[in-house]
């Protein structure tokens, strides 16, 4: 606790712009003492915590860089940006994700194309096949609920169609695959930090790769694209160094949060899987409800135990019989409730909206189309698992007692219902 709030005191007490405070700023540089504390992630003495929190990132997944962002969105926009992402193009998505991941690729000015999930819950690498066309620049392969998507097969065809892979892991983070970080794979990782993700700093994200191109792009738009580089008002140094960016950096006090919240990621999922594993050993589920199929679940990171039912009726009877009983168990799909993380609800794309009068991206002179035939049944495969699905979030603070008695619960309900 005292080392977690030092981070931030560190960066609080300290800070303010007088005369005196900058000589001892400046005194304590030349006697090279530890970094004095600075709200701003650039001009101060470095490392700060920003810097801090990416060696950290980066260290912790195993890759050469992680670049610190505001928000999982904006890591997703400078993923997009470093890649070339813009007119023209289209970007497979898959039809079940927070809809940042589809939003980003309209604000990039090209088509979002939307892929089916299988029963992993993520991207079906078939459907993606299918959905690839001339102008496919680019994939977002999604980890959602904490569990990876079938990577080897969706690289597998990204690679022979030359797709740029970006993984959005903002759900995922601290998951692996066959023994890799996810975040990894791709040709970028893109994490969230904002309150509700495994790591969590409030708002914030990071952009992971392994390619110093990429990174330099993306840090790049991420600081308006002429300000960060070793040297900040040099010519450019290589050809796509500069172009036109936006301002994602995140502050020092988010850093700050942000590594103190790395530094509990192994607690938290040691706990979360030893939770689970407790809960799933002892499920005896009646014939007809099956769990959702783990690509790798080795690297699961256990936030959500997740159950298909044998229709989208038995899903429902099912959540409401174990809500009865106090467990928070629920549906991931129903079409009268609104959610942003089902693509029938994304009418921003499935009615071709546009922030200009325009119509951009969908009426582009770049675009060779035909566009996308956007329609609410256009996955039905997806929509069939959402409605049958039956989603229970797992808590790190369960005792062994507790997970023992949910899944007796559980066992006892559906076989009473199903
Ligand atoms: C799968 C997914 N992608 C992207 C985001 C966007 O992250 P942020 O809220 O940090 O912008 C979220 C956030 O909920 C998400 O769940």
């Amino acid at each position: 606790m005292q080392a977690d709030a030092r981070e931030l005191m560190e960066i609080i007490d300290l800070w303010n712009y007088s005369q005196e405070t900058q000589a001892q700023i400046q005194a304590l540089l030349e006697a090279e003492q530890p970094p004095p504390p600075h709200l701003f992630r650039y001009y101060g003495a470095s490392p700060g915590k920003v810097a801090q929190a990416e060696q950290l990132w980066a260290e912790t997944l195993g890759c050469k860089y992680a670049l610190a962002v505001n928000s999982g969105t904006s890591a997703l926009m400078s993923a997009l940006a470093a890649n070339g992402v813009g007119p023209g193009m289209e970007v497979l998505v898959p039809g079940y994700t927070f809809f940042a991941s589809a939003s980003v690729v309209v604000a990039s000015r090209a088509i979002p194309v939307i892929c089916e999930i299988n029963d992993s819950l993520n991207l079906d690498p078939e459907d993606m096949e299918k959905k690839i066309t001339p102008r496919t620049r680019a994939v977002i392969v999604v980890h959602m609920r904490g569990l990876c998507a079938d990577m080897d097969p969706i690289l597998e065809v990204a690679r022979r169609h030359h797709l740029a892979v970006i993984e959005d892991v903002a759900q995922a983070a601290g998951g692996t695959y066959h023994g890799k970080a996810l975040g990894t794979f791709g040709d970028c990782g893109c994490f969230s930090f904002d309150f509700y993700k495994i790591t969590q700093c409030g708002e914030g994200g990071f952009v992971t790769t392994d390619d110093e191109f990429l990174y330099n792009r993306a840090q790049s738009w991420h600081d308006t694209a002429a300000c960060w580089r070793p040297d900040r008002f040099a010519q450019e140094r290589f050809a796509g160094e500069l172009f036109c960016g936006e301002n994602y950096r995140l502050s020092e006090l988010q850093g700050a949060m942000a590594l103190v919240q790395m530094r509990k990621l192994d607690a938290y999922l040691t706990a979360l899987r030893r939770n689970k594993k407790l809960l799933r050993d002892n499920l005896a589920l009646p014939a007809g409800l099956t769990l959702r199929r783990q690509p790798d679940p080795e690297g699961d990171t256990a936030i959500a135990l997740i159950m298909f039912a044998p229709s989208a009726e038995g899903a429902r009877v099912l959540s409401e019989a174990l809500q009865a009983e106090g467990v928070s168990a629920g549906g991931q799909f129903d079409q009268t409730v609104r959610d942003w993380h089902c693509y029938t609800h994304w009418e921003h794309v499935l009615q071709q909206k546009s922030v200009s009068p325009e119509g951009c991206p969908w009426s582009c002179p770049f675009y060779e189309g035909p566009l996308p035939q956007y329609s609410p049944d256009m996955c039905p495969r997806t929509l069939d698992y959402l409605s049958r699905s039956v989603h229970l979030g797992i808590s790190e603070h369960w005792t062994e007692a507790e997970c023992l008695a949910l899944a007796e619960k559980i066992n006892r309900v559906a076989a009473s219902v199903l």
